[in-house]
């Protein structure tokens, strides 16, 4: 059961993170009169702390926490208080040489950096176990704490010797037998039955790269993540039952299955540092893309708001160019979270540090020191909405459409050898169909295979390669009773170890999707392949260009709706449907340009009835995202050009949140433009 709030909050968070070890304290109290000015309510303290908290083994520093978090919240800021453990003090890694991280090729690295620990190392443990320990102790009972942030950013792997041998402990308790192991990863080939476990290391580009041991890899690095997780946060709970815990997430990351990590936290949170500006066209593919982030990271926890635990308030430093945000730009971005879900959005970082390499990293306070910039007052002017919009905390959004992204399934795919080697574009595939509902305004979840699909009408499942045991029937009671669901090219072909479906794709979704896979013709990037449409879907008017993947696919039950144009296999069908009890199962059977996909979307919606968060047609690169609680529908219009566009008049009354004028006729944004609008 997930632990809420336990401070009387009840406006939306506004902050980020805070570094005062890096300054004097009179620094710090220019920094609240800052904060208050900006309205800033909650900073992130003591991520990087350690070496200050504890300059030695053993002996602990709190007197400056102590100071600060007493000068916070006798300002009225809470704080969001990090366990340390992203990054070492240098003696601890010079005495314990165990907690560096050795890399795939059996190198130990040297002190530095961050994240550059083992997670396996008990040592580690027990020196991360004893500082949380003291943190919650001293800090866990104090109401302005509200938030525990585990570590930083969780990433990367270690394979030491430690590591090793936990993970053929875990493959032990996964495969029970070795004779399970060997008949999971198929290791007749290339004769590598295993007869004992030892004989079983982590994936290297020295050694081994087989598919299930991949697999079973990624799954290993996660666990124990989560299980370091789990161990920071026990320490934690030997003090402080009530304080809730998130630890900030990176979107899509591929390195966690973040789907298994979540059910381990309380409150979910992300860092988003979207490349706004990088299209020289427009921002609406940045914008589909970011907002598709906001709903994975939402549909960690479905049915609670997430929070935005960093983003820059103007320009990044690591990208290969760091553009600033343009006029209009922050307060989009910003609502953009708020608008998805967020009761949060929070910066890196309050103040830019003089040394080392983060110190050309976008802050509010810039190294000028003070708040006349444009930084600054956009910050503010954000700090004034977002204390405007105290309606808005603990409500959810209604979404009836559904597009699948599952970790396991990209692990697979990334894997594998055959088809196209690179450009597997399988992230890629789930934007170009998750962008189709976007172009409409369609609320849209983004979960993977263990969600429930109770709730939807749609269920959009790109490029599902690798099926979890009982997702084929799960899927098919999703349309017997009723719902529609969009498959695409390559789905149905591996079971969770990677093993080929005997009988080929699509597997166990077959007699769902009506239809058999005889062959997959993989293009070169130069080639297309022309689908045509047959009669019967409005939208889906003259011809297409099919490119990267064309399944020739043999339709048992389902009907074609488009056949190719062109190559050997012209007249093949390329889209069909399958009536299956009470909903319909359509299959896309290449990969084909977002046009077609995003008209076929219109038309399955307008057939479905699901509805749009605004009257359509929309002008090209605009949003609208709703979110409902008790209070009402808020709905939020976002402009993603630079340039102004008007809105058709809404389909139902509604008010400004901001301005309390109400709108009913055509709406107008300026470039970058957002507004929030009530539905009472
Ligand atoms: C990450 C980290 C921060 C900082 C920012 C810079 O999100 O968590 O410590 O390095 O990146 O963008
Ligand atoms: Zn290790």
């Amino acid at each position: 059961m997930a632990l809420s709030w336990k401070h009387p909050i009840k406006d939306l968070l506004h902050g980020g993170d805070y570094n005062p070890e890096q300054w004097s304290p009179d620094v710090w109290r220019e920094d609240i009169r800052l904060m208050k000015k900006a309205r800033i309510n909650c900073v992130s303290i003591g991520i990087f702390s350690w070496s200050h908290l504890e300059p030695e083994e053993g002996r602990y520093d709190f007197a400056w926490m102590d100071e600060l978090i007493g000068l916070l919240s006798s300002n009225g800021i809470a704080s969001v208080l990090a366990t340390p453990s992203g990054a070492r003090p240098p003696w601890l890694s010079q005495r314990y040489p165990e907690v560096l991280r050795v890399n795939d090729q059996g190198i130990r690295n040297l002190y530095g950096q961050r994240h550059n620990h083992c997670l396996t190392s008990p040592v580690y443990r027990e020196k991360v176990a004893a500082i949380n320990r003291r943190l919650a102790e001293r800090y866990g009972a104090n109401d302005s704490v509200i938030l525990w942030h585990i570590s930083n950013e969780f990433s990367g792997e270690c394979h030491c010797d430690l590591c090793q041998s936990a993970f053929r402990d875990w493959l032990r308790r996964r495969y029970g037998t070795l004779d399970a192991l060997n008949a999971a990863w198929w290791t007749s080939f290339w004769s590598h039955r295993y007869t004992d476990w030892n004989q079983i290391d982590a994936p290297s580009s020295r050694g081994d790269r087989v598919h299930g041991q991949n697999l079973a890899w990624q799954r290993f690095v996660t666990d124990q993540t989560v299980n370091f997780f789990n161990a920071e946060v026990a320490a934690l709970r030997e003090f402080d039952t009530k304080t809730p815990v998130t630890t900030n997430f990176m979107g899509a990351f591929p390195g966690l299955d973040y789907v298994e990590f979540a059910r381990h936290l309380d409150i979910v949170s992300w860092d988003s540092y979207p490349r706004w500006h990088s299209d020289p066209h427009s921002d609406a593919a940045i914008g589909a893309e970011t907002s598709f982030t906001h709903d994975l990271t939402r549909c960690l926890k479905r049915d609670q708001p997430f929070l935005l635990m960093e983003s820059t308030p103007s320009q990044v430093n690591w990208q290969q160019v760091n553009k600033l945000k343009r006029p209009g730009m922050h307060q989009l971005s910003s609502l953009q979270a708020i608008a998805h879900g967020s009761d949060s959005v929070q910066y890196f970082q309050w103040r830019k540090s003089r040394g080392s390499c983060e110190k050309f990293h976008g802050a509010v306070v810039d190294h000028c020191g003070h708040e006349n910039t444009r930084t600054f007052r956009d910050v503010t002017q954000l700090g004034e909405t977002l204390a405007q919009l105290s309606q808005l905390p603990g409500s959810l959004v209604p979404a009836r459409a559904a597009v699948i992204y599952d970790w396991n399934n990209r692990w697979a795919i990334d894997a594998y050898y055959g088809l196209r080697q690179d450009k597997k574009n399988y992230f890629e595939e789930v934007l170009q169909y998750y962008r189709g509902l976007w172009d409409l305004s369609i609320s849209t979840d983004c979960v993977d295979e263990s969600a429930s699909l109770d709730r939807y009408q749609l269920v959009v499942a790109p490029m599902l390669y690798l099926l979890k045991p009982g997702m084929a029937e799960k899927l098919e009671a999703f349309v017997q009773r009723g719902g529609t669901l969009i498959t695409s090219a390559l789905t149905g072909l591996v079971d969770q170890d990677d093993l080929v479906f005997a009988g080929g794709a699509p597997g166990p979704l077959r007699k769902l999707l009506g239809l058999w896979v005889e062959e997959t013709d993989a293009l070169y990037d130069h080639d297309t392949v022309v689908v045509r449409p047959l009669k019967g879907l409005p939208s889906l008017q003259g011809e297409f260009a099919a490119r990267e993947i064309c399944e020739r696919v043999h339709l048992e039950t389902a009907v074609p709706l488009a056949v190719y144009g062109s190559q050997f296999y012209a007249g093949e069908p390329c889209l069909s449907e399958n009536r299956f009890g009470q909903g319909s199962a359509y299959h896309v059977a290449c990969r084909v340009e977002a046009k077609f996909t995003h008209a076929l979307l219109r038309d399955i919606a307008a057939r479905i009835g699901l509805q749009s968060n605004w009257s359509l047609p929309l002008p090209e690169g605009v949003n609208v995202q709703k979110r409902a609680s008790a209070q009402g529908e808020f709905y939020f219009a976002m402009n993603f050009n630079p340039r102004e566009v008007t809105l058709p008049a809404p389909a139902f009354p509604l008010r400004d949140e901001l301005s309390g004028q109400p709108v009913t006729g055509p709406l107008s944004l300026p470039s970058y433009g957002v507004t929030v609008l009530r539905r009472d």
